[in-house]
C-alpha cells in the first residue's frame, strides 16, 4: 500500500491494513517515492494515499509503469493515466457536469466554478459569480499551461449534497454524503468528512453504467455524483486512482475492501 510524505496522515490506513490482515493478507505502507522499495518483493501494489502527484504527474504515471512492470498495481497504470486527468469526463459516454473547457466564451451561468482538470482536495478551485472573473481565473490556469474546467455551481451540494458511491471491486459497498467544499468555511478536512446515505436508484444505475464502461480490474472505484437543477443524476467526478475511501462511515466498509483484494490477487 504506498502513501506520500508530503501531504499528511492517511487516517484510514491502519483500519485497512488491520482487515487485511485479518483476511490473511500480509500489507504495509510504503512511500510511493521511495528509492530503496522493491516494488517485485509484493504480490500486489495497492495505490493509496499519493495526494502529491498533483504537481508530478508525469513521474507519478512513470513510477507506476515501473510497478505494473515487475508485480501487479491496483489500480492498474491505465486507469491511472486516465483518471489523473479529468478531461476523462469528456469520455465517459455518461452525463457529467456541463463543462465549458476554454476560457472564452464562457455560457451565462448564475454562478461559476473554475478548476484545472489536474487537481484533488478542490485546489485551485474558486466559486464566483462574475463571468468576466470566471474568465480571467480559467485564462491564468490557460497561461500556467493548465487546462481549466468551467462549470455552473451547483448549489443542490449543500442541500441534498454529492453523494460518492464507494465500490470494491466492482461490488458495492457503501455509499456517503459528501460536505460542499466550495461553501464558506470549508477546509480541507471537509473533503474527509461525510454521512453514510443510501444511494437513490437513480444514482446506482448511473454509478453502474460508468463502472460497466472501464474494461480494467478496479479494486476501488469511488463515483462522485451531483444532480442537475432538473434532477438529472450527473457525475462530477470518478476516483480511481487515491480516493478517500470513508471506511470509518460503515461498518463493513473495510472488510469489503479486504475481501475484494482478495479476489484480485
Ligand atoms: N460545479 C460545481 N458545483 C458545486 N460544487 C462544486 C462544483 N465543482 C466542484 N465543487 C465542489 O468542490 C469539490 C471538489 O471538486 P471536484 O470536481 O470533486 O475535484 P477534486 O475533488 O478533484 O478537487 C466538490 O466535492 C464540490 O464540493
Ligand atoms: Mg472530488
Amino acid at each position: 500500500m504506498t502513501f506520500d510524505d508530503a501531504t499528511g496522515q492517511d487516517d484510514e490506513r491502519d483500519l485497512a491494513l488491520s482487515h487485511w490482515q485479518a483476511n490473511g493478507i500480509e500489507g504495509r505502507a510504503v512511500r510511493w517515492d521511495d528509492p530503496a522499495a522493491d516494488w517485485s518483493a509484493y504480490d500486489a501494489v495497492v495505490v493509496r494515499s499519493v495526494w502529491d502527484y498533483i504537481d508530478r504527474r508525469e513521474e507519478f504515471l512513470t513510477w507506476a509503469r515501473g510497478v505494473e512492470s515487475v508485480t501487479r498495481l491496483l489500480n492498474p497504470v491505465a486507469v491511472l493515466e486516465s483518471n489523473t486527468d479529468k478531461t476523462y469526463l469528456r469520455d465517459l459516454g455518461v452525463p457529467t457536469v456541463p463543462t465549458h473547457w476554454s476560457a472564452h466564451d464562457l455560457p451565462d451561468w448564475p454562478e461559476y466554478v473554475v478548476k484545472p482538470a489536474i487537481s484533488a482536495g478542490a485546489r485551485d478551485t474558486t466559486r464566483t459569480t462574475d463571468r468576466d472573473k470566471a474568465a480571467e481565473l480559467a485564462a491564468a490556469l490557460q497561461a500556467a499551461g493548465r487546462q481549466p474546467m468551467v462549470q455552473p455551481y451547483l448549489d443542490m451540494v449543500e442541500s441534498e449534497g454529492e453523494t460518492s458511491l464507494l465500490y470494491f471491486n466492482r461490488r458495492f459497498s457503501h455509499a456517503v454524503r459528501r460536505h460542499p467544499m466550495l461553501a464558506p468555511g470549508a477546509t480541507f478536512d471537509h473533503n474527509a468528512r461525510a454521512e453514510l446515505r443510501t444511494p437513490a436508484p437513480d444514482q446506482v444505475d448511473l454509478a453502474e453504467k460508468v463502472l460497466a464502461a472501464i474494461p480494467h480490474a478496479l479494486l476501488y472505484a469511488r463515483i462522485d455524483l451531483v444532480r442537475l437543477s432538473d434532477g438529472t443524476p450527473v457525475v462530477i467526478e470518478l476516483e480511481l486512482t487515491e480516493p478517500y475511501l470513508f471506511l470509518r462511515y460503515a461498518p463493513d466498509a473495510a472488510a469489503n475492501l479486504a475481501r475484494a483484494l482478495t479476489e484480485l490477487v
